[in-house]
Formats: structure tokens, sequence, C-alpha cells
């Protein structure tokens, strides 16, 4: 089976997760509430800078008691979502009570369920006034994003154990600052980059005290966005040296930059996998010819497979990125994994070859808290807007009528068993 390498073998095995592992699916405030007036990609769809709108998006905001129905109903113990600042924070220094108190509502509808709440401080998107300020490329982006998380904190923080300060630090600068496709769509600077790179690793470190003052047994990470990469052609001396390259801009940088000690301001490292690069070296491409691109020919030996989106579907990857990130010593957590497609059984395939993947690197002794399907429902993906279907729930955005897949019935059956049924031996 492409990109999945299960065994067809019909004796199975049973993998028991452990006690307490948290299942559940992920979600973004840009993505699914709707109406995000007041953040910068707002503003830039308003500008027509952008390819599509995000409009209501699946109006998530006023049917998050429904929704979370949904997730029960589908066996999960955990949810993560994001918290959306230029809600809490829409002008500088300016408070929204009553913003927050919608996300205490969030947060006891999750409990109420039974749902344990994951929490992320920034996924991708800014207050509309802090990104006309220069927004991260600023060094007092730090202050002020520190100032956010103390007032949401503050407020939250008896209700929530798990934080995620920021979401794909390397994504985020590498589409705001090097391809500009992002907001703030600007020409490439590798210089602002790192700059912003660095900004938001020091907001993260600065953050993590906040968030252990004010809830002491608080679990602090920061989702990670970490492709298995490796070499087009192992024997070529260019193709190895280019895959290292980008493997260490893309899955070392951002933990250099948090310092040597990292694991003083990790709980744990949450980890978003999607897919396999397969880097070749291309002289001519200045600059980036030190990273290499991406090889999508069929010559290695297995037939490849990819998502809607290009991406490729690679499910042993994901047992080889947690077997590399438990290198840094802390607990890991699968914060996002998914797929964008319109076939049903390669959804489900997909899924459960990465939940396999999941389980054996379990069984080789990585500590793995939980794990994430990206997404909870059909939501707006960015610039690709609402064609990339990764809901475990598919999403009519005329009617906002919700249906559960037949994935989620699968998945449903290893969260509530907490356990999956393999065929090994791999
Ligand atoms: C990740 C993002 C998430 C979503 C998925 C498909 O990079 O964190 O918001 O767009 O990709």
């Amino acid at each position: 089976m492409t990109g999945f390498s299960r065994s067809s073998q019909t004796a199975s095995e049973l993998f028991a997760f452990p006690e307490g592992f948290l299942w559940g699916a992920a979600t973004a405030s840009h993505q699914v509430e709707g109406g995000n007036r007041g953040n910068d990609w707002w503003q830039m769809e308003q500008d027509g800078r952008l390819p599509h709108e995000s409009g209501e998006a699946c109006r998530h905001y006023e049917l998050y008691s429904s929704d979370f129905d949904l997730a029960k109903s589908m066996g999960h113990n955990a949810h993560r979502f994001s918290i959306e600042w230029s809600r809490i924070e829409p002008r500088q220094g300016e408070w929204n009570e009553a913003e927050l108190e919608h996300y205490v509502a969030v947060i006891d509808a999750l409990r109420y369920r039974g749902i344990e709440p994951v929490v992320t401080l920034h996924h991708f998107t800014n207050p509309a006034w802090f990104s006309q300020r220069g927004g991260w490329a600023r060094k007092d982006s730090v202050d002020f994003f520190v100032r956010y998380v103390q007032v949401v904190a503050t407020r939250l923080a008896s209700r929530v154990r798990f934080w995620v300060t920021i979401n794909e630090p390397t994504v985020y600068v590498k589409r705001a600052y090097i391809t500009g496709d992002w907001p703030p769509c600007e020409p490439r600077s590798w210089g602002r980059a790192i700059r912003v790179l660095r900004n938001m690793c020091r907001a993260h470190a600065a953050a993590y005290p906040v968030l252990h003052r004010l809830r002491p047994d608080a679990m602090v990470g920061l989702a990670h966005s970490a492709p298995y990469i490796t070499a087009c052609n192992p024997s070529s001396a260019a193709d190895r040296v280019t895959a290292r390259l980008r493997d260490f801009a893309l899955n070392d940088a951002l933990f250099m930059l948090l310092g040597r000690r990292s694991g003083v301001v990790l709980d744990f490292i949450g980890l978003n996998f999607y897919a396999r690069q397969v880097v070749c070296w291309r002289p001519k491409a200045g600059a980036a010819m030190l990273l290499g691109s991406e090889c999508r020919d069929d010559h290695h030996g297995e037939p490849r497979a990819f998502t809607s989106l290009g991406w490729e579907i690679y499910a042993p990857g994901l047992r080889k990125v947690l077997r590399r990130f438990a290198r840094h010593g802390v607990p890991l957590m699968v914060t996002e994994n998914g797929i964008a497609t319109s076939d049903e059984q390669l959804r489900t395939r997909y899924l459960m070859a990465h939940l396999e993947s999941v389980a054996e690197a379990v069984r080789d002794g990585v500590t793995v808290l939980g794990y994430f399907y990206w997404t909870l429902m059909d939501n707006f993906e960015w610039t690709e807007g609402r064609n990339a279907r990764f809901g475990l729930v598919e999403v009519d955005f005329l009617t906002q009528q919700r249906t559960v897949r037949p994935v989620a019935r699968a998945y449903q059956v290893v969260c509530q068993s907490n356990s999956i049924e393999w065929t090994s031996p791999r």
C-alpha cells in the first residue's frame, strides 16, 4: 500500500497506548470561528491580497457546543484549539472581558463533556494593531505577547493544564517573510525571517514562567512542524548534505534558538507531522540552493502517493520523527496530523497507518502524551481556502451542516479502547 508500509499479514496484535493518552482533533481560531475581523489575515483578505476570505468559516464561534457534542460522540477525550489574540486585545492595551468569558465558556463546554482542553495561544494570526506596528519583527513583540499570555492565563489557567504557546514558528516565518504569501506579505528578507524566529523563541521562553506561575503543574510546549526529510539519492554526497541542511533549518534551528537548555522551557514538544520531503541538490537556485528542492519522481524503488495538496504520504516518517525528537528528553505530543483528500478510504488508511506509526514509537520507548488529528471539521485552510478537506467531519459551507465521515468511526474505536490493532512486525 503506497506510502503506508502496512503489512498485509492477517495475524493481528493489539497495542495498548499508555493510560491517560490524549485523543482528539485540532482546530485554529481563524480557520473555524468566523468573523475574526480584528486580525491581520482578515485585513489582508479584505484588501484582496489573499486568494480566499475566511468569512464566517465554520461559525464555530457560535456552534462550538454542538461541535463538541460531535467530538464527544466520536470518542475524543481531548481537543486542541486556539485563542484568537485579536478578540482578547482588539486594540493595543485594551482587553475584551466578554471575549475572555467566551473562551471560559468554550473550555467549560469541553470539560463538561469530559474533554481535556489543549490551548494554543498563537496560531498564525496577529491582532491588526500588532501587525501594523511591525509585528514579530520588532523586539517588543515579545513583551506584547507575554502581556497577552498573562491576561489569558490569569483567567484560564485554573481550567487549562496543557498550553501550546506558538504554532509552527518555522512555517509562519517561511510563509510570512520568505515566500511572502501570508501576512504581512512582505518581500523576502532572510534577515527579518531570522529576527522573527528569534523573537518567537524569546516569546515562548518568556511566556513559559508566566504560565507556570499561574498554574504550577502546567504542561507548556510549542507546536513544531516536523517533516521527515531524506536525501533523494543517498549515495550522492550533494543530496545528503542538502537534505541535512534542510533538516537542520526546518527541524533543528528552532530548538537551537530556544537555547541549549530548551528542556527548561519545554514541558513537551508538540509535533505537527504531515509529510516526507525527499530532497535533492539543485545548483543555481540562489540562497535557497542550500536547502535543495523536493524530488517528486517515482524512482525510489516504491510507488509514492501524494495528498490533494501535493504532500507526500509517508506514515513511517511519523515514527522516525518521534524518535528523532525524543532526543530532546521531554515528552512529545502529536499536535497535528491529517490529510486533505476527497477519497474517504484513503483518509482512513492514512489515519490508521499514522496511528500505527505512533504506536511503534511508543513501543520503541518514546513518551507520547497524545494525538490530535488535523482537523475536527473541514475549515478555512489559509491560502487554499475551503477546498482542502481535512475534516473528521464534513462541512457544507452553504448551510453549515456537519456530517461525520467514516474515518471518524475508525478513529473512535482507537480513542475509546486506547489501543490499536496492527499487523506487525515492522
Ligand atoms: C498546519 C497548520 C494548520 C493547518 C494544517 C493543514 O501547518 O498548523 O493550521 O493549516 O497545516
